[in-house]
C-alpha cells in the first residue's frame, strides 16, 4: 500500500478533451488489443503511420537469388535502415543476429517452390513465431485460382486465429492468381478479402487505379517492389504508391538488387516518411551512393 501521506487530490480530467489516444495512427486497428497495436506501432511509425519494411524472404520460394546469396554481408547492413524486416523463420535464425532491435514480419507460410506453385498448407507453429518475437505474420492469399485459392484461404484464416489468440497481427500478400489480371480490380478485391479474413495489413501491387485499391481496403497496404527497376522509377512507385494511400512498402529487389542498396533504402525512406519527391530521391541516392 503506498503512504497516504501528502496525497493529492486528482484534478486534472480533461473534461471535454478527446483522447489522443482515439485515433490510433495505423488503419483499421482502434480497436484492437493492446499487444496488437503494441506490435502494429513497432512496424509502423507513430509520427508519420507509414512504414518501410525489408523484404528478403524471396529465397523460400525462388532459392538464392541476386543480391541474396549471403544475407549476413548484403542484408544485415540494410536492416539499420529499414522499419521492420520480413524473412523466414531460417534466415533469421541462421543469419539476423538477435540484438538488432528491428520488428519481423515472419513469412509463416511455407512448402511452396517456384517448382510446385502450390502452396501445401502448411503454417510454422504460432509458439515458433513467439519463440522469433514475431511482430507480424506473412501468409500468401491467392484469389480467384482454384485449389490455389482455397488453400491459401484456409492459411490466412488459421493464422489469424492463432495470431488472434497471442496479440500478432497477420500480414496478407497477395499473390496474383493465374487467372486474374494484375489490376486494380483484382488487387481491391484481393486486399479486401485478405482484411476481411482478419488481415491487419495487406500487401499488394501498385497498379494503375490504386486508390481505389488502398481507400476500400480498411487496413494499412504496403506495396511489394517487384521485379528490379532503374532507381528513379522504383522511387516514383514509391512516392505515387503514398501518395495514393499506401501506408508504404515492403520493399525486395528494388533494395538489395539496387546499385547501392543502402542508398536506396535511405533514399525509399525518405519518399515515404518524409515526402520527398522521386527527384529528390533520386538525388539523394546519388549523393548516398559516392
Ligand atoms: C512474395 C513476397 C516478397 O517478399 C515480395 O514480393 C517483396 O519483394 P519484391 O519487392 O522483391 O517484390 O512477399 O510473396
Amino acid at each position: 500500500m503506498p503512504d497516504m501521506d501528502g496525497f493529492r487530490e486528482a484534478n486534472n480530467y480533461g473534461f471535454g478533451q478527446t483522447s489522443q489516444f482515439d485515433n490510433f495512427h495505423v488503419k483499421g486497428a482502434s480497436n484492437l488489443p493492446w499487444g496488437m497495436k503494441d506490435r502494429l506501432s513497432r512496424i509502423f511509425n507513430p509520427k508519420t503511420g507509414r512504414a518501410v519494411m525489408l523484404a528478403f524472404d524471396h529465397g523460400f520460394i525462388m532459392g538464392p537469388t541476386s543480391g541474396l546469396e549471403r544475407i549476413d554481408l548484403n542484408i544485415v547492413p540494410l536492416v539499420q535502415y529499414a522499419d521492420c524486416i520480413m524473412c523466414t523463420r531460417g534466415i533469421l535464425q541462421t543469419s539476423i543476429p538477435a540484438n538488432i532491435n528491428k520488428p519481423v514480419c515472419l513469412r509463416s507460410d511455407a512448402g511452396s517452390t517456384i517448382l510446385t506453385e502450390l502452396n501445401r498448407n502448411v503454417l510454422i507453429d504460432i509458439e515458433d513465431a513467439i519463440r522469433c518475437n514475431a511482430s507480424a505474420l506473412a501468409v500468401m492469399f491467392s484469389a480467384g485460382d482454384g485449389d490455389q485459392e482455397a488453400i491459401t484461404a484456409a492459411n490466412l484464416v488459421e493464422a489469424v486465429d492463432m495470431g488472434n489468440r497471442y496479440g500478432i497481427p497477420v500480414m496478407g500478400v497477395t499473390a496474383v492468381g493465374k487467372q486474374m489480371a494484375r489490376d486494380s480490380r483484382y488487387f481491391a478485391l484481393a486486399s479486401r478479402v485478405c482484411a476481411e479474413n482478419g488481415a491487419s495489413i495487406v500487401k499488394t501491387y501498385y497498379c494503375d487505379g490504386f486508390e481505389k485499391v488502398a481507400a476500400s481496403c480498411p487496413v494499412p497496404v504496403v506495396i511489394a517492389g517487384g521485379k528490379k527497376l532503374p532507381e528513379k522509377e522504383a522511387l516514383e512507385l514509391c512516392y505515387n504508391a503514398v501518395n495514393d494511400g499506401a501506408a508504404g512498402v515492403d520493399m525486395g529487389r528494388n533494395v538489395f538488387q539496387s546499385e547501392s542498396p543502402a542508398a536506396m533504402i535511405q533514399a525509399v525512406h525518405a519518399v515515404v516518411h518524409e515526402g520527398l519527391t522521386p527527384e529528390q530521391g533520386f538525388e539523394m541516392f546519388k549523393d548516398l551512393s559516392k
